[in-house]
C-alpha cells in the first residue's frame, strides 16, 4: 500500500495537468519559481574557501531557467573573487536574495578587474538585502600615502542591462566606487546604505552614466567621494529622500572629459539632506571643448548642514592645468532650477555659478533659497560669472541676478 502511494506521488501527473489546465483555461502558463541556494552549489558560508565558482554555477542555472528563478545566499560570510554575471538569460525575472555578507577572496590585489561583482547584458534582475564589504582600507592607505597603487575594483556594477532593482542592500568600504550603472535602462534603487570613511579616496556612492530612467530612493550614502555622481549620457534620473554626508555631495560631472559626449538631461534631486559634505549640488565640467550639455535639472527641497559649497556650477575644472589651460568649456548648461534650498554653508561663498565664457549658463532659476553662514558674523555670498537667470524669494545670500 505504502509503495503504491509513494509510486503515485512520484509519478503524480496532477501538477502537469494543472499547469496545462491553467494554460488552456487562462491562456497563461502557470508560474514556477525555482530557487538555487548557493550553498548547494558548494559555496562556503564560513569563508573557508573561495565561493566564486559556486555563485557562478547558481547564476548559470538561474539564467538558463525558462521560468522566473531565484538565487539565495544564506547567512554567513562568502569569499568571492571577480564575478561576472552575464546575460542574456532565458527568463527576465531573476531575484537574488542575500542574507549573508560577501567579501573579496583575498585583498584588493586579487580582484584584477574594474569590477568586483558585475552584471552584464541582463534584463530583469533584482537584488534584495545583503552586505557587500569591499575591504578597501589597505588600498586607501596606499593611495593616501601617495604610493603607486592599483585603481581598485568597483564593488557592484551593472553594464548594458535593464529592469534592475536593488533593495535593502548595504555596501561598505568599497575599494573604488560602490555601485555603478553604465549603459542601463529602468533601474530602481531603494533603501540602500552605502558607508565608507570620509578619508577613503574614490569611494563614490552611486555612479550613473549612459543610462536612462533611473530612480534612487530612500537611501543613505556616507562616503569619501561623491554621494551620487552623474556622468554623460544620463537622462530621466530621479533622486529622492537621500541622506548624503560625509562625502562630496551630488555631482553632475565631471563632463567634457571627451569632445564627443552625450548630454545630461531631466535629472531631479528632491528631499535630500547634505551633512558636512564638500559640495551640495554641483555641476562640473572641464574647461575645454566638448559638445555635451546639461539641461532640465531640478534641485528641490534640499537641506544643507555645514556644506562647503552648497550650490555650485564649476565649468573651469582643470586640475594641475593639464590639457586645458585658458580654454573655455564647450558644455552648454541651461534650465537648471534651484528651489527651497536651506541651511548652512561652511564657507563664505554659498552660491557659485562659474560658467563657460564661450557658452554662458542660461535660464538658471533660483527660488526660495536661504543659506546662512555657520558662524553668524558675516553674510554668505553668491558669485556669478557668465551666468544668467531669474530669481524669486531668494533670501540669502543676496541674489546675483
Ligand atoms: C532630513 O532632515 C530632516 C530634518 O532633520 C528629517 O526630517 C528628514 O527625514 C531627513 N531626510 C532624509 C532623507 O534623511
Ligand atoms: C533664513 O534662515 C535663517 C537661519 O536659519 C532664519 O533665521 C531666517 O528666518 C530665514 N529667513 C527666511 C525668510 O526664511
Amino acid at each position: 500500500m505504502r509503495q503504491t502511494w509513494s509510486y503515485l506521488l512520484r509519478h503524480d501527473p496532477l501538477p502537469v495537468l494543472l499547469s496545462l489546465h491553467l494554460f488552456f483555461v487562462f491562456g497563461i502558463p502557470a508560474k514556477t519559481l525555482t530557487t538555487f541556494n548557493v550553498v548547494s552549489f558548494g559555496a562556503h558560508p564560513f569563508g573557508e574557501y573561495d565561493s566564486t565558482h559556486a555563485f557562478l554555477a547558481a547564476w548559470s542555472q538561474a539564467c538558463r531557467s525558462p521560468h522566473p528563478a531565484s538565487i539565495y545566499v544564506p547567512p554567513g560570510e562568502f569569499r568571492l573573487g571577480h564575478v561576472r554575471f552575464r546575460g542574456q538569460c532565458r527568463n527576465n525575472d531573476i531575484s537574488i536574495t542575500i542574507d549573508g555578507k560577501l567579501v573579496p577572496s583575498n585583498d584588493f590585489q586579487s580582484i584584477d578587474d574594474e569590477y568586483w561583482l558585475l552584471f552584464e547584458f541582463v534584463d530583469g534582475v533584482s537584488i534584495h538585502g545583503g552586505v557587500l564589504d569591499g575591504r578597501g582600507a589597505r588600498l586607501w592607505d596606499c593611495k593616501n600615502f601617495g604610493g603607486t597603487c592599483p585603481q581598485g575594483a568597483t564593488t557592484l556594477g551593472f553594464s548594458k542591462s535593464k529592469n534592475i532593482e536593488i533593495k535593502g542592500l548595504t555596501s561598505v568600504n568599497s575599494q573604488f566606487f560602490h555601485i555603478v550603472f553604465n549603459g542601463c535602462r529602468k533601474v530602481r534603487v531603494k533603501d540602500v546604505k552605502v558607508m565608507a570613511p570620509e578619508n577613503s579616496p574614490n569611494t563614490d556612492g552611486i555612479h550613473v552614466q549612459f543610462s536612462s530612467d533611473v530612480t534612487i530612493l530612500h537611501s543613505e550614502i556616507r562616503t569619501g567621494d561623491d554621494c551620487v555622481s552623474i556622468g554623460p549620457g544620463t537622462s530621466d534620473l530621479r533622486i529622492e529622500h537621500v541622506a548624503c554626508g560625509p562625502g562630496h555631495g551630488i555631482s553632475i560631472g565631471s563632463l567634457a572629459r571627451e569632445m564627443d559626449e552625450p548630454g545630461v538631461e531631466r535629472v531631479t534631486v528632491k528631499a535630500v539632506n547634505m551633512t558636512g559634505t564638500q559640495n551640495g549640488v554641483r555641476i562640473k565640467s572641464w574647461g575645454r571643448p566638448s559638445n555635451g550639455f546639461v539641461r532640465r535639472i531640478v534641485f528641490q527641497n534640499i537641506l544643507m548642514l555645514g556644506v562647503q559649497n552648497p550650490i555650485i556650477i564649476d565649468q573651469n575644472y582643470c586640475p594641475d592645468n593639464i590639457n586645458c589651460p585658458r580654454q573655455a568649456s564647450g558644455v552648454k548648461i541651461k534650465d537648471v532650477k534651484y528651489k527651497m534650498i536651506k541651511g548652512t554653508s561652511a564657507t563664505q561663498v554659498a552660491v557659485k555659478f562659474d560658467c563657460s565664457s564661450k557658452h554662458p549658463c542660461n535660464s538658471l532659476r533660483v527660488e526660495d533659497v536661504n543659506l546662512t553662514l555657520h558662524e553668524e558674523e558675516a553674510e554668505a555670498q553668491a558669485l556669478c560669472k557668465n551666468a544668467a537667470g531669474t530669481s524669486s524669494s531668494w533670501v540669502r545670500p543676496q541674489s546675483c541676478f
